[in-house]
């Protein structure tokens, strides 16, 4: 199964009674290792949870802790586009190169990368004097 193919089908899984917009993501983390998300609302609405979130610490507790691939997919009329939480989740885990496919569920595609998704992003070399 495609890493978008395994996104697809948990996004199945979404809760998401609120916005009514379920999203579905999969990473590939560097073991090869498949792991997913999908959002999950709540009913006080800033304690929901990014599909991104989901699928990395699904990774995290798999005991993988890089990712080599990511892939995120919704209904929406643009390739999703992950909020700049889940752009700074990703960028722990992710070299800059890593590709990010961004998917539509009526086909429609977008390759990126890490670095793309989030120019400027603040890192550990910020700390360094720390
Ligand atoms: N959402 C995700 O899970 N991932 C994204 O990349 C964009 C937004 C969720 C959060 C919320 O449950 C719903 O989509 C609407 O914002």
């Amino acid at each position: 199964m495609s890493l978008i193919d395994a996104a697809r089908a948990v996004r199945e899984n979404a809760h998401a009674p609120y916005s009514m917009f379920k999203v579905g993501a999969a990473v590939q983390a560097g073991s090869g290792a498949v792991y997913v998300g999908c959002n999950v609302e709540n009913v006080a609405y800033p304690e929901g949870t990014c599909a991104e979130a989901g699928a990395i610490a699904a990774m995290i507790a798999g005991g993988d802790t890089t990712i080599a691939a990511v892939a995120v997919i919704a209904d929406s009329p643009q390739p999703v586009s992950p909020c700049g939480g889940c752009r700074q989740k990703i960028a722990e885990f992710a070299q800059g190169d890593v590709i990010v496919t961004l998917a539509t569920m009526d086909g429609t595609v977008l390759e990126t990368t890490v670095a793309t998704l989030l120019p400027g992003g603040f890192d550990a070399d910020y700390m360094s004097r720390v």
